[in-house]
């Protein structure tokens, strides 16, 4: 029996912003924005959104009645979630009007809980085959106003669903996974935007990537050549470039020729998003599945990373008709179709923002607008 991911979808809020006008207004180089960091566009969140609107909106884009019914267990993976105790997968349940009697469980650990989500659906089909699991991965960015990372804010989610003979790609048994504990990154709970040392950040992410491609080399008997991309976790793009550079030197011309142009392909969506932490690596994933040269049958690696800081490296073996899966998936259109703000309605739509942990932000969200409406919630509909 083959396990896997059988359908994902995607979901980011309606405004963005044009990080070449951030730029401006910040007093720095375009160029250092859209090359040096590798971003274009960043998603902003209007203040009546949250990871529950954003994970129940990716995962309506996939879920038909037959996957309501097989559905037994959610994982909703995040670090920014709405309640310090009560589980986002339990209003993801209800709004997704899945079955009672299923699991339902919320992950953390930073940008990583995704794929430990999803590894914990791979081993809960394998052992009940004909069940499924839906793995929601959803964040929001948030670093604060002219501080470094802001460039690199976005928000996000990504819906996975995870069955037996899956329909985009088979998940390998062959994951080596490592965890260390480092300040490079994380938020205190009495803290609305993260605290990072960026420069350290990207280091350990290198170097834990160096270290597990050699150990997954070991482990496998695998080599660079037979792989067909990688779906780096992309915090910005130039991320998947600078991972990459590190072992380009084990294949040929055409070889590294191929590999930058999938990672190109792999960073279509990130780079007009931004990072949605735990859900980038999986819209990585999409953007190389939709926009990269791939055929069924092959191999490509995965490489996912959290701050704190833990990381995995695994790989997928693409499914027969994967491509006319992920075609119904109109990921560019609703990239498009985003309305741009400025720099100045970023700032006040930022400053609105009610992520104080000790707050619940539902009870003072505005009701009534937007995607609150198309769900029927109204204020404080959720406690
Ligand atoms: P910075 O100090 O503002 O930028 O912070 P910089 O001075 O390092 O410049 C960035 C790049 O732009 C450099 O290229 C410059 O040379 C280049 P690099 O040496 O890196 O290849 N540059 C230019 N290029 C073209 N034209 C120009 C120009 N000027 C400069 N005119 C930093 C950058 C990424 C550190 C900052 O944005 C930050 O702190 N971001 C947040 C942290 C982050 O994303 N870390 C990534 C790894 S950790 C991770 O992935 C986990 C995470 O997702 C969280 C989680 O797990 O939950 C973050």
């Amino acid at each position: 029996m083959t396990v896997g991911i059988d359908k994902i979808g995607f979901y980011t809020p309606g405004l963005a912003l044009d990080l070449v006008e951030l730029a401006q207004v910040r007093g720095d180089e375009p160029d250092k924005y859209t090359i040096g960091i590798g971003q274009s566009v960043q998603t902003i969140v209007p203040n009546y959104e949250d990871v529950v609107t954003m994970g129940v909106n990716a995962a309506q884009k996939i879920l038909t009645d037959a996957d309501r019914e097989q559905i037994e267990m959610v994982v909703f993976a995040t670090e920014s979630g709405v309640d310090n105790s009560k589980s986002a997968a339990v209003f993801a349940q209800k709004l997704l009007g899945l079955s009672p009697f299923i699991r339902t469980i919320e992950m953390k650990q930073a940008c990583y809980a995704g794929t430990y989500g999803l590894m914990q659906a791979r081993d809960f089909v394998a052992l009940h085959p004909g069940k499924k699991v839906l793995v929601i991965a959803a964040d929001i960015a948030r670093y604060g106003l002219a501080t470094p990372g802001e460039v690199t804010q976005g928000a996000g989610a990504v819906a996975m669903v995870v069955s037996d003979d899956p329909a985009i790609a088979e998940i390998a048994t062959d994951s080596v996974y490592m965890s260390r504990d480092v300040a490079d990154f994380w938020r205190p709970i009495d803290s609305t935007t993260a605290l990072v040392d960026g420069h350290l950040s990207t280091d350990v992410y290198k170097e834990m990537f160096l270290t597990l491609w050699q150990r997954y080399q070991d482990q496998t008997g695998m080599k660079l050549s037979d792989l067909a991309g990688f779906a780096f976790h992309l915090p910005y793009t130039k991320m998947g470039k600078k991972a990459l550079d590190q072992i380009m030197d084990q294949v040929d011309a055409d070889g590294q020729a191929f590999l930058r142009a999938q990672l190109a392909a792999s960073q279509v969506y990130n780079r007009q998003v931004g990072n949605l932490y735990t859900g980038s690596v999986y819209l990585a994933l999409l953007s190389l599945l939709k926009e990269g040269d791939l055929q069924t049958g092959q191999r490509l690696g995965v490489f996912s990373y959290g701050s704190g800081a833990e990381a995995e490296l695994f790989s997928l073996k693409l499914s027969d008709g994967f491509d006319q899966v992920v075609a119904q998936q109109d990921v560019a259109g609703m990239l498009a179709h985003r309305q741009m703000v400025s720099v100045a309605e970023y700032e006040e739509i930022f400053n609105s923002q009610l992520f104080d942990s000790a707050v619940d932000s539902q009870s003072q969200a505005p009701a009534g607008t937007g995607l609150c409406q198309f769900l029927g919630w109204q204020s404080g509909e959720r406690q």
